[in-house]
């Protein structure tokens, strides 16, 4: 049967058309053409919303994956502001009911966007009564109990769901099917990254230069959110200590005072590759053995550190473990001693 909702459903934000800038954290861009990167994404995005818009029909429902920082969250709103339409914003821990999902989708208007991040942490509950209400629309509840028990369908609205994860491996595959559009988010080119700088930066009221602003963005992990956190710190810097004026040396010295280096890894990125060279012989060590060695989650691992160190090829992810290669041993000063 059909559970009650939760408690917790005032952590849904709903973001009505036409607020996204004010909801939105400023410096996120609010239209696809502001948007930098994912040229891939952008142009099927935007035919998709404009097939939909001339039809009149609810937009298919997106699927967004990739690691933390670089841009779903964003996507999933300028998809909404796009499209004209309101955004329900929550998570997939937020949702412990199948009442929860009821209650939110019905109270969509039509053709709505409910964004559910961390889709991957749903519970099977819930997850299993999204599939008809993504499907027809619709939920089927349970009236009554035993030999009289009947079922009801209750009509929702046709609705668009924008699920986002880091892990789309952790998607059942009934799940993933109902998604008619499925993007993978890349790590953006350092090109790419110096325009959001320079574009932050001009939201920012902050001048720095278009060359150090490329030097900026090789310590930003090719990641937008990387990168508005580091100008913002170096900005910070520059206004205590030099008068606001960004010059290179203020940018190394405030990179350097929150221990970020000049290919963006951070203490916990070179701990824990020279524990993986120096303690594990360069591996391989398996994710338990080196989540317990550096006190972190296995999830923080896997989600967070490891896909920059294996896109810029420093780690290697085998069925034996995890494998520090040459270009790490270089970056960190150890001579290779395989
Ligand atoms: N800010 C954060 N991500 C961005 C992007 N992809 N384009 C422009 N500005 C951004």
């Amino acid at each position: 049967m059909i559970e009650s909702e939760s408690e917790n459903l005032e952590d849904i934000v709903t973001v009505k058309t036409g607020e996204i800038a004010e909801f939105e954290n400023r410096l996120r861009p609010t239209l696809l053409r502001d948007y930098i990167g994912q040229t891939n994404i952008k142009s099927n995005l935007s035919i998709s919303i404009a097939a939909s818009k001339k039809r009149n029909d609810p937009l298919d429902h997106v699927l967004l994956h990739g690691p933390p920082g670089l841009g779903k969250t964003t996507l999933a709103h300028i998809i909404a502001n796009e499209a004209g339409v309101n955004i329900k914003v929550t998570s997939g821990p937020a949702l412990e009911k199948q009442g929860d999902v009821a209650s939110i989708i019905s109270n969509l208007d039509e053709h709505d966007i409910l964004f559910i991040d961390e889709i991957h942490r749903l519970k099977p509950v819930v997850e299993e009564v999204l599939y008809t209400a993504m499907e027809d629309y619709g939920i089927d509840i349970i009236i009554g109990k035993g030999p009289s028990a009947r079922s009801m369908r209750i009509n929702l609205p046709k609705f668009t769901l924008i699920g986002a994860t880091t892990k789309l491996s952790s998607i059942s595959a009934p799940m993933r099917s109902r998604f008619g559009n499925i993007f993978k988010l890349q790590f953006y080119d350092e090109s790419d990254v110096k325009d959001i700088i320079m574009r932050s930066a001009k939201i920012l009221n902050c001048d720095i230069d278009p060359n150090l602003a490329g030097y900026l963005a090789k310590s930003c992990r090719q990641t937008p959110r990387i990168a508005n956190r580091l100008l913002k710190r170096v900005r910070d810097y520059a206004d205590v200590k030099n008068n606001s004026k960004i010059e290179a040396s203020v940018l190394q010295a405030s990179l350097d005072s929150i221990g970020i280096d000049s290919l963006g890894l951070d203490h916990m990125d070179r701990e824990m590759l020279s524990l993986i060279i120096q303690k594990f012989k360069g591996g391989p060590v398996g994710l338990s053995t080196l989540a317990a060695a550096i006190s972190e989650e296995q999830n923080t691992i896997e989600d967070i550190y490891e896909p920059f160190l294996i896109q810029i090829g420093f780690l290697e992810r085998t069925s034996r473990g995890r494998i520090a290669t040459e270009r790490a041993y270089e970056h960190l000063g150890f001579g290779l001693s395989l």
